[in-house]
């Protein structure tokens, strides 16, 4: 099982789309094991997206990002970094397919709704920006019986 972490960004706040999409993650199987709202510090946002520093829209990232406050999620399931991503949709609402959160819900190429983490090490490093020892949780999910195939032992 992977953990990703899914932020809704300050527009999916404001606009009142934190249900919606919620309801996306968890239909779709996958597990919220952490979630909390948050108003997002510069420096934390500096370090998040630290790899984009010197980009023409870094600046408006992170003012974008320490706006108005985010929900912050833990989502867990086999492979939840790339199937996350793909529920996401392309990083520009102009672009993004239907059927996907950015795809369905926005147009906009900066205010798209929602971050997930691209990578198992981006996962991992940004679990631990987001969420303090403790807040993000084990427990059984019996309903995991029949979200996956287990007869082969581990979940298909
Ligand atoms: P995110 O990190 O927020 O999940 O988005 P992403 O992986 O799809 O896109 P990424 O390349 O990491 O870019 C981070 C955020 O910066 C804004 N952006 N603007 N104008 C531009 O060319 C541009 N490129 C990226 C977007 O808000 C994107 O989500
Ligand atoms: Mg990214």
């Amino acid at each position: 099982m992977e953990t990703t972490l899914i932020i809704l960004k300050p527009d999916a706040v404001q606009r009142g789309l934190m249900g919606k999409i919620i309801t996306r993650f968890e239909e779709k199987g996958l597990q919220i094991v952490g979630a909390k709202m948050m108003q997002i510090s510069q420096d934390l946002a500096a370090t998040h997206y630290k790899d984009h520093k010197g980009k023409p829209f870094y600046d408006g990232l992170v003012g974008f990002m320490t706006s108005s406050p985010v929900l912050v999620m833990a989502v867990r399931g086999v492979g939840a970094i790339a199937i996350s991503r793909s529920m996401m949709g392309a990083t520009f609402g102009s672009k993004a397919d239907a059927g996907t959160i950015r795809g369905d819900f926005g147009v906009s190429n900066s205010f798209n709704l929602i971050h997930g983490s691209d990578s198992p090490e981006a996962a991992e490093r940004e679990l631990g920006l987001f969420f303090n020892d403790g807040e993000v949780l084990d427990f059984d999910r019996p309903i995991n019986q029949w979200v996956y195939d287990y007869s082969g032992g581990d979940p298909e």
